[in-house]
């Protein structure tokens, strides 16, 4: 903090307390700290959280996946094992209070990584290279010592960058479209389909001109995708006789499988393919969340028979698509052909324990924990 007197003293954060368990994260498994906030070094800014985006791949980093989760040196390389006292990275957004950064202002908007805490001390740097690359006006940005701001003419409201025209938006739009590659026509089955990505690979894949199949957890998700987001079907993989549910939604099978859910729905989806189809492997909450039996991989037969497609995607691996990516998404986003609900939590207290809920199903679309209110919130209203 600079010496004016104004800015608080101490910030609030989240640590592991231990390795989790497989399955759901518990809430002993984490611990809430208070650090003292030091003197601003010229080139930084001091950011009030205003919130904290739940995602499900932190997961990965809390320990305790069942089976072989990765080869090792990816796994180590990219996210890594939480040491005990480590603090909880993420997604956050926030607004700048003090600042002795040029080209940064108190209450300008940023978005960065820090993860599960009240305030963050960072540079004032857009981030490059790896995970990060500056996109025209908007940005991604996955380096936890950096933040970027957020033009406010273009991420608006600035929390959208957490989910629509941030790094959740893109990966549905390069993933489906780029690696998916749909045609009009085709059969699209999303899984986790009303979550963030999937709620919004299933809107691309609508304006794509597909028929779009989506599968939830819950009857209200199923009613919610089919009659809000504007899929043909939803299959709910937690009811009775999920492959009859599949065979009656696609009939005709699926030309494009967006995987963010791994585990035993997979394996019937797979099943279910159609000659040169394309698998678009983007995430596997089931087997993070702890909900997969672990056996498997079973798909050889099918993918011979049908000379399907499957491909794992990273969204980082696409940087000369995120311009026009972000472009299309805000454009369709403003124009009203992309929905996204946002679930808005509040309580940082409690952060552990929605993140838990979030990973079990709770709760619908794009999940945000407010820490506090953007300062434009009043006038535009808010989701939930
Ligand atoms: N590859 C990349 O570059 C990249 C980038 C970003 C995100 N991703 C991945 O994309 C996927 C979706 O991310 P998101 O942020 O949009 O998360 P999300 O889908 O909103 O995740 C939460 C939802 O997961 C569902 N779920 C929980 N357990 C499940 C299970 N056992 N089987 C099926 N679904 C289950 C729950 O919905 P139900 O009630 O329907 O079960 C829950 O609401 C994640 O796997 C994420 O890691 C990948």
């Amino acid at each position: 903090v600079t010496d004016s007197g104004t800015s608080p003293c101490e910030l609030r954060c989240w640590v592991l307390a231990r390795p989790s368990a497989p399955g759901l994260p518990a809430v002993e498994d984490f611990r809430l700290e208070e650090a003292p906030l030091r003197i601003l070094e010229p080139g930084e800014v001091l950011v009030r959280t205003t919130y904290i985006s739940l995602d499900p791949h932190i997961r990965g980093q809390f320990g305790g996946l069942p089976g072989p989760e990765a080869p090792r040196p990816l796994l180590e390389g990219r996210m890594p094992q939480l040491l005990v006292g480590g603090h909880i990275p993420g997604y956050a957004i926030g607004q700048v209070i003090d600042s002795r950064a040029p080209g940064l202002a108190p209450s300008d908007a940023v978005l960065g990584y820090w993860g599960w805490q009240t305030h963050v001390i960072a540079r004032a740097e857009p981030a490059v290279g790896g995970a990060a690359a500056r996109t025209g006006d908007l940005v991604l940005n996955a380096a936890q010592e950096t933040v970027t701001r957020l033009d406010p003419a273009q991420a608006r409201p600035p929390r959208a960058a957490l989910h629509v025209l941030g790094e959740m938006g893109l990966t549905a739009y390069v993933a489906l479209l780029e690696v998916g590659k749909p045609k009009p026509g085709e059969t699209v089955l999303v899984s986790s389909a009303a979550g963030n990505v999937g709620g919004i690979a299933g809107q691309i894949a609508r304006l794509a001109g597909c028929r779009v199949v989506g599968s939830v957890g819950s009857p209200e998700k199923a009613a919610y995708i089919t009659e809000h987001l504007g899929f043909d079907a939803a299959v709910n993989y937690r009811g009775a006789d999920v492959a009859g549910q599949l065979d009656r939604a696609c009939p005709d099978g699926v030309d494009i499988y967006f995987d963010n859910v791994g585990g035993a729905f997979s394996d019937l989806a797979i099943a279910r393919l159609r000659e040169f189809a394309r698998v678009v492997v983007c995430g596997a909450i089931a087997h993070w969340n702890g909900a997969d039996d672990g056996r498997g991989p079973r798909v050889q037969r099918p993918l011979v028979l049908s000379r399907a497609r499957i491909e794992g995607f990273d969204l980082y691996d696409w940087p000369d698509s995120y311009d026009a990516g972000l472009r299309q998404l805000g454009d369709w986003y403003r124009a009203g052909d992309l929905q996204v609900r946002e679930t808005i939590l509040d309580g940082f207290e409690r952060v552990p324990e929605f993140y838990a809920e979030f990973l079990g199903g709770a709760y619908l679309g794009k999940v945000l924990v407010r820490v506090a209110a953007e300062a434009d919130e009043a006038a535009e209203g808010t989701g939930g």
